[in-house]
């Protein structure tokens, strides 16, 4: 049985500043530089959680509520809010801070799922993760509800590859 573990022993911060290179010419962040410090931090937290490799097995729909512009601190939050039996969602936050004025936006929340490889590079078994907070908590039921949908959604797609009636 493996030792039970909580979001806390795992989180992870990820924080950058926005350089030219990460922007358009407008000075507008590109989309994909944040997308990859989502999928950095996350996958920081699952490998944190499970000591082993883990890879992203999807991403939910992301929107980008606010930009980010050269000069901003972009910071990536990534929590552990479920495991199942070999997988985990991780949730992400993303915020810009404007060094000059010190004002912090919120620009996106990502939900990433990620699964543990053994050496053979198959799904193997992750800790259970233990629930401290009423937070902990309230993610938790969260997170299973969409991993109900995802699941749902994903077989329906393969009926309908099967069957296009069925679509
Ligand atoms: C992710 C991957 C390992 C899953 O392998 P698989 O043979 O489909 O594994 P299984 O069907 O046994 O599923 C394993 C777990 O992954 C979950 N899973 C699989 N595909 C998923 C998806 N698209 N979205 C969310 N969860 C998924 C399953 O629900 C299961 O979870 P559980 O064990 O906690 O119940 C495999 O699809 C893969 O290697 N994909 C490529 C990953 C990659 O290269 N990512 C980018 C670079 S990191």
């Amino acid at each position: 049985m493996k030792t039970e573990k909580s979001a806390q022993d795992s989180c992870m911060i990820i924080a950058r500043i926005m350089l030219p290179e990460d922007a358009n010419p407008a000075g507008i962040v590109h989309g994909g530089v944040i997308m990859k410090e989502i999928d950095n931090a996350a996958g920081v937290a699952a490998v944190r959680h499970t000591r082993k490799i883990c890879v992203t097995a999807s991403i939910d729909r992301l929107d980008f509520h606010k930009p980010a512009f050269i000069g901003n601190l972009l910071t990536v939050k990534a929590g552990i809010n479920m495991t199942g039996k070999t997988s985990m969602e991780i949730g992400a936050r993303v915020e810009t801070e404007d060094l000059l004025t010190g004002v912090k936006t919120h620009l996106a929340s990502a939900y990433l799922t990620f699964v543990a490889l053994g050496k053979d590079h198959r799904p193997v078994g992750v800790p259970p993760l233990k629930l401290l907070t009423k937070e902990d908590i309230r993610r938790n039921r969260e997170a299973l509800a969409r991993k109900k949908l995802r699941l749902s959604e994903k077989r329906k797609e393969s009926e309908c590859q099967l069957d296009t009636s069925k679509c």
